[in-house]
């Protein structure tokens, strides 16, 4: 870390003043190194990239040349995957302590991780999993993001799970949940929609409906991904969040419903495995862009008055 760097100016939803203003429309997608080549002979501008914090915490070598090509060009957004936000045990110290040295490093416009767990007991797990939402849960999850705010001195956005299970011994809904995590922590908030649609149709509740109880006030950012359409045993749908395909249209209609309500917020196409050649990932964020630049928007007071 360097001290002597001032420190970066955070605004009140958890992004880097000097890459992100409130009426920039900024969309992006997730930052693939075979994409490199490709993305600095486009041109690109008002493009941002998102990265997991975890693919980068060694101390140099491909990625980090990679990385600050990147970063020297375009706003950056560090995505944590480990952090184990909403796990029972302690923050892995280690984990931490990298993930804090990355964010110095890089100065990203945006640091984000999840609502979920995915390590107990120094196990580490592939999946995001989901937790019960409870008090005790939540005081957990408030002590581990003010940890994390505390190490990065800034506050992180905490993405909305896609889930598959719910629990029976949940006492509060998702959202009130995500809005007692703000109110104690200051944290911000990146909205996943089709992460939403995903387990709306898994749990069979209305999107819409999650969304009006959503605290958007509160959103830094937006997530858009493909997902899988299956079949679960009782031969209902399942869909699998996948990150391995185009958006899908409903998706795109809650991101038209939710940019129409509070104006342009940096947006993300995520897509992690199947990858198209660049020009296909970069015409779904140029997607996202058409729809926050759509002169119909009725903002939201805040968010029309912020610039
Ligand atoms: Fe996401």
């Amino acid at each position: 870390m360097n001290d002597a760097r001032p420190a970066t100016a955070i605004d009140e939803r958890g992004r880097s003043r000097r890459d992100v203003s409130h009426v920039e429309v900024l969309a992006g997608t997730s930052f693939k190194h075979q994409h490199l080549p490709a993305i600095l002979a486009d041109g690109l501008t008002r493009g941002f990239f998102e990265v997991h914090a975890e693919n980068y915490m060694g101390a140099g070598g491909p990625p980090h040349r990679a990385l600050s090509a990147i970063r020297e060009r375009y706003p950056l957004s560090i995505h944590g995957v480990c952090m184990s936000i909403g796990g029972p045990g302690a923050l892995d110290r280690e984990h931490l302590e990298r993930f804090r040295d990355l964010v110095a490093r890089y100065e990203p416009a945006l640091v984000s991780e999840h609502l979920a767990w995915s390590s107990h007991g120094g196990a580490f797990f592939n999946d995001l999993l989901p937790l019960p939402y409870t008090k005790d849960t939540l005081q957990r999850v408030c002590e581990h993001i003010t940890q994390v705010q505390d190490a990065i001195k800034r506050p992180i956005l905490l993405e909305n799970p896609s889930t598959y299970v719910a629990f029976a011994s949940s006492t509060m809904s998702e959202t009130d949940f995500i809005r007692a995590v703000t109110r104690h922590t200051g944290c911000g908030l990146l909205l996943d929609l089709n992460n939403v649609f995903v387990s709306a149709v898994n749990h069979g509740f209305s999107p819409e409906s999650y969304l009006a109880e959503f605290p958007l006030e509160r959103v830094g950012e937006m997530h858009l991904a493909g997902h899988d359409e299956q079949r679960d045993d009782d031969n209902a749908p399942l869909l699998i969040d996948s990150h391995d395909r185009a958006v899908a249209e409903p998706v795109w209609d809650l991101y038209r419903s939710v940019v129409s309500r509070v104006g342009p917020v940096p947006t993300l196409i995520e897509w992690d495995s199947n990858l198209p050649d660049w020009p296909v990932l970069r015409a779904q964020a140029f997607a996202a862009r058409r729809i926050m630049e759509e002169p119909t928007h009725a903002f939201a007071p805040e968010v029309s008055n912020a610039a």
